[in-house]
């Protein structure tokens, strides 16, 4: 997977077409046969002729605008574009002829006539379709001259902060105004004027920064020119060497080209052969890498005695041995449970599964937990109870297959873009969507896609929504009688018709309770269980509330009570937010499991660890991480080490895990920047980026991909190594050459993951689990013959109000999200320029609670919950109904999450981050917590400050 010279991907012209008839042609007297549909180029391409082109790529449907593929076809008068044209059995065609050679020849001097010819200082130089095509045609002079009207003299457009607009290399080719609409399905982008005065218009002819562009970097991708370029390349020159890694943000799991000069990316370009995202990005993986070479990336370990005390930067074996000598300090004072570890969703699966090893063998404890606690942890909890596994059923592509599409408590087109845009393709080819939102997200309606229902339930009551779906279903007879009869348990299902039958469970009844009117409930069940291939998607606005788990089940019972689920274009797909949300879960992150999802009270699953590790495990679950909270406030938990999550930012009720944090002894923070925990840390441990070590991540189809190191660590140690040193410091012996031998073990200790090597990966390119000898080259579609757990399992989800409710002193109910441009606690995206999108967390607060309050738009309010009282700006928008707001949490001084309470899920503990009463005032100041913050951040920068300077010089390489 390492390129020593950048290739560009072979181009077959136009897309692949699917079907079963085939047609036989003769193209320059070779017998070709290919699917119908398939246009005259693509079957030159696939028997190994290039026809020349300009305006046709294979990610794009043909346009036939710029006449350069003309063919000769036997029969057939004039010179048809092979882009364009299909073929047809029996045809002959030829590709090059003297006349072909005249016709292309001159369609090229009329596109370099008003060309800047300035090639061997334009960025593109070495990588442009024109430029080549001069070539191919044979192009020697150009009688035209530029006498005549050019635009050499155009505007650039720089306001994009990743890509410029050069309109004087423009060559009107349309790619990326159909990249735009087909890929992307943006629809930023038009061809504006006639003829001659022909340009790229952003929006409304607005400069890139200002139009609806999304900077998905699609447009950049497929111009043949470099009209629209990284300003990377403009700056650094063309890569010398590329690597393909995976994106390190969201749970798609895009695959990238890292195109390399030295030790420096140039550029990410979305992998063409990658199987969760076929070719596409959004801007943060795209374009927001920066970070990783941010000057705040604190590159040397350090250590302090107390959290009032300056940093003092030490060596690797110092940082170590002090925190590993300080963990067993605490376990000899206060007992073996009052340590623990958090393992990362942001980190590797290899790095993932060291760290819960560590726990569990080196401290001797289960207090091992990861940050999918606080988000799809009752996704696990309640896939497992129906369908027997506790990961999604599909891939990405299954999406191009269903009919009707529910998409509940996710908001994919900030959340999880590249999926968003491969869903809205298949909302444009007919497919139908119901929204099941409080807010109203993008996909409601954005262009070309209107929701057929939006069912704005009220935060907290999705259980009682699912209900009254499921009543509609059972009640008028929808339910896949036969599947039901073949696939799941009798008694259980039985059990549940009752139930969703009941008249309170009616649309009718639950309507005063969801505030979604009876009718559009009846419409949508129906639409769900009779419009074909039905499938779910669903994000944290199904699992962060007390009844999250309930509601997962209530998901499952669903798709099993209408058979939608085990083939191609259907199943429950949850959402994941992290990159490796799914793989630290799989790795055994959690207090009560074994990796593989296999309880820690299991004697030969424990044994077999055991044997293998050499120690003794402990068969009681440990603490999770509300527990570890109010154990260290309770005095019997003192140290932490805490990997890649940042709990202080992301975790409900601030003050309360800042007060977590001061009572203990000894917190080991492993990361990039000195984050909110890290100011509560007294060992800080260098983190590496993705681009620094090698591993793997899983995405949320199950897709292991791998990560590979296309530069060594700024800081010197991959993450894992840090791991095996502190492993070894404790006195547990780790010893791993390479993350390859790491994924041995998880293969040879995990029966889903038994067939998973380096190997494989590097030559299928990803793998979904289960891999193992039943499915060598894994299992892209679960529970196609049976259910994992035999019969799939109804389970009755009977709706309890969550206690967040509006009161008179807090009547709005609060809902948090996220927003494309950046991600989670934002410590890597606000160190790029996505902070010109995302600048600060704002109020989202409809016009009527606002005039209620004396609230205009860009006022300070201050927000208060039974937990705390933070200040934002508020947003006044129709996007949230009367009675709900809506904020992210990508900025530590925000404090959403001071306002956020200790309420959860029943089952796991997830909280309750949906649904939180509040009240809201106008106010003129920061909130005593912003104060407060402000004032503490202000000492840790400058305790952080006080030490050795010596970073820099390691970041710049002087
Ligand atoms: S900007 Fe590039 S892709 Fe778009 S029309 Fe011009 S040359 Fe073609
Ligand atoms: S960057 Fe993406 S959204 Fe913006 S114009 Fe290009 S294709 Fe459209
Ligand atoms: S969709 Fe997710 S995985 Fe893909 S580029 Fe964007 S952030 Fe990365
Ligand atoms: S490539 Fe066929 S018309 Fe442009």
């Amino acid at each position: 997977m390492l390129e020593t010279v950048i290739k560009r991907d072979r181009d077959l012209g136009t897309p692949a077409r699917e079907s079963a008839v085939t047609v036989t042609l003769t193209i320059d007297g070779q017998e070709i046969t290919v699917p119908e549909g398939t246009s005259l180029m693509r079957a030159a391409a696939e028997a190994g002729i290039n026809i020349p082109k300009l305006c046709a790529t294979d990610s794009l449907e043909p346009f036939g605008s710029c006449r350069l593929c003309l063919v000769q076809i036997e029969g057939r008068r004039g010179y048809p574009a092979s882009c364009t044209t299909p073929a047809e059995n029996g045809m002959v065609v030829y590709t090059e002829t003297p006349k072909l050679h005249d016709l292309r020849r001159g369609v090229m001097e009329l596109y370099i006539s008003d060309h800047p010819l300035d090639c061997l200082t334009c960025p593109a130089n070495g990588d442009c379709e024109l430029q080549d095509m001069a070539g191919v045609v044979g192009l020697r002079n150009v009688r035209y001259g530029y006498d005549g009207a050019n635009h050499l003299k155009s505007e650039k457009d720089e306001s994009n902060p990743y890509f410029t607009y050069d309109a004087s290399k423009c060559i009107v080719c349309n790619r990326c105004v159909r990249a735009c609409e087909e890929t992307q399905g943006t629809f930023a982008l038009t061809i504006s004027g006639k003829g001659f005065e022909s340009r790229v218009s952003p929006g409304q002819d607005q400069p890139f920064l200002d139009s609806e562009c999304v900077s998905c970097g699609a447009c950049v991708q497929a111009c043949p020119t470099s009209t629209l370029q990284e300003k990377t390349v403009i700056m650094m020159g063309q890569a010398e060497h590329s690597v393909v890694t995976t994106c390190a943000y969201c749970g798609v799991g895009c695959g990238f080209k890292a195109e390399m000069k030295g030790q420096e990316v140039v550029r990410m370009v979305p992998w063409k052969d990658g199987q969760a995202n076929r070719g596409h990005s959004c801007v943060k993986g795209r374009f927001a890498w920066g970070y990783a070479t941010h000057k705040e990336r604190v590159l040397k370990p350090m250590i302090r005695k107390h959290i009032t005390d300056s940093w003092k930067e030490v060596s690797w074996d110092e940082a170590i041995n002090y925190a590993a000598s300080e963990f067993r300090r605490i376990q000899g004072q206060y007992g073996r449970d009052a340590v623990g570890g958090i393992t990362s969703s942001r980190c590797t699966n290899e790095e993932t599964w060291l760290v819960q090893k560590l726990v569990r063998a080196a401290f001797g404890t289960n207090n091992v937990d990861t940050c999918a606690r606080v988000c799809h942890s009752p996704t696990g909890y309640g896939l497992k109870q129906t369908l027997g596994e506790s990961a999604g059923t599909q891939t990405f592509d299954s999406v191009m297959h269903t009919d009707v599409v529910i998409v509940m408590g996710a908001n994919p087109s900030s959340g999880h873009p590249v999926f968003a845009s491969r869903l809205k393709r298949r909302l444009r080819q007919g497919a139908r969507l119901i929204v099941i939102d409080p807010r109203r997200i993008e996909l409601v309606s954005s262009p070309h896609i209107k929701a057929d229902f939006h069912l704005q339930v009220r935060p907290g009551t999705n259980t009682a929504l699912l209900s009254s779906l499921a009543h509609v279903i059972a009640t008028e007879n929808l339910i896949a009688e036969a599947f039901v009869a073949e696939r799941c348990e009798a008694k259980a299902f039985k059990e549940w018709r009752d139930f969703v039958s009941l008249p309170e469970n009616s649309p009718e009844a639950m309507e005063e309770i969801t505030g979604v009117p009876a009718q559009a409930v009846r419409g949508a069940a129906r639409l769900y269980a009779t419009g074909g291939n039905g499938s779910i998607y669903y994000g944290l606005g199904v699992t962060e509330h007390s009844q999250g788990s309930t509601t997962v089940m209530a998901i499952a019972n669903l798709a099993m009570a209408t058979g939608n689920i085990g083939r191609e274009g259907v199943g429950v797909n949850p959402l994941r937010g992290q990159n490796n949300v799914q793989g630290s879960c799989d790795m055994g992150s959690f207090p009560h499991e074994l990796p593989g999802y296999r309880h820690i009270s299991d004697n030969t699953v424990r044994a077999q660890f055991e044997k293998d590790w050499g120690v003794t495990l402990q068969p009681e679950p440990g603490l999770r991480i509300p527990n570890m909270f109010e154990a260290a406030l309770g005095g019997s938990f003192k140290g932490l080490y805490c990997q890649g999550e940042d709990i202080v930012q992301s975790d409900p009720n601030t003050q309360h895990v800042a007060a977590s944090l001061a009572a203990m002894e000894c917190i080991v923070v492993q990361d990039l920047f000195l984050n909110e925990t890290a100011k509560y840390a007294h060992v800080f441990l260098p983190g590496s980026s993705f681009l620094e070590k090698d591993g793997t991540f899983t995405n949320a189809e199950r897709r292991i991909s791998r990560v590979r190191k296309v530069m060594e660590p700024k800081n010197g140690k991959s993450d894992w190594e840090v791991t095996v040193a502190l492993s070894n410091a404790l006195g547990y012996p780790m010893d791993y050459k390479h993350p390859r031998e790491i994924m041995d073990e998880i293969a040879r200790l995990t029966p889903t993951f038994s067939g998973v090597s380096y190997e494989k990966l590097d030559k299928l390119g990803s793998l979904q689990w289960p891999c193992n000898d039943e499915a060598p080259d894994g299992t892209p579609i679960m529970h196609i013959e049976e259910f994992v757990r035999g019969k799939g399992k109804f389970m009755i989800t009977k709706y309890v109000p969550t206690d967040e409710r509006s009161t008179r002193r807090f009547p709005l109910l609060l809902t948090t999200g996220r927003i494309l441009s950046q991600y989670n606690v934002g410590a890597q995206t606000r160190r790029t320029p996505n902070v010109m999108w995302h600048g600060e967390d704002v109020l989202e607060l409809h016009p009527q609670d606002a005039e209620d309050r004396g609230v205009k738009d860009g006022d300070w309010v201050g927000i208060q919950s039974r937990a705390g009282e933070t200040v934002l700006r508020a947003t006044l928008t129709d996007r949230v109904q009367p009675g709900v707001v809506y904020t992210t949490f990508h900025f530590p001084e925000s404090g959403a999450n001071v306002v956020t309470t200790d309420s959860s899920d029943w089952a796991t503990n997830c909280p309750e981050y949906k649904v939180t009463a509040v009240q809201v005032t106008r106010v003129s100041q920061p909130s005593e917590w912003q104060r407060q913050w402000s004032r503490f951040a202000d000492i840790q920068q400058k305790l952080l400050r006080e030490r050795s300077r010596e970073n820099e010089a390691a970041l710049t390489g002087k």
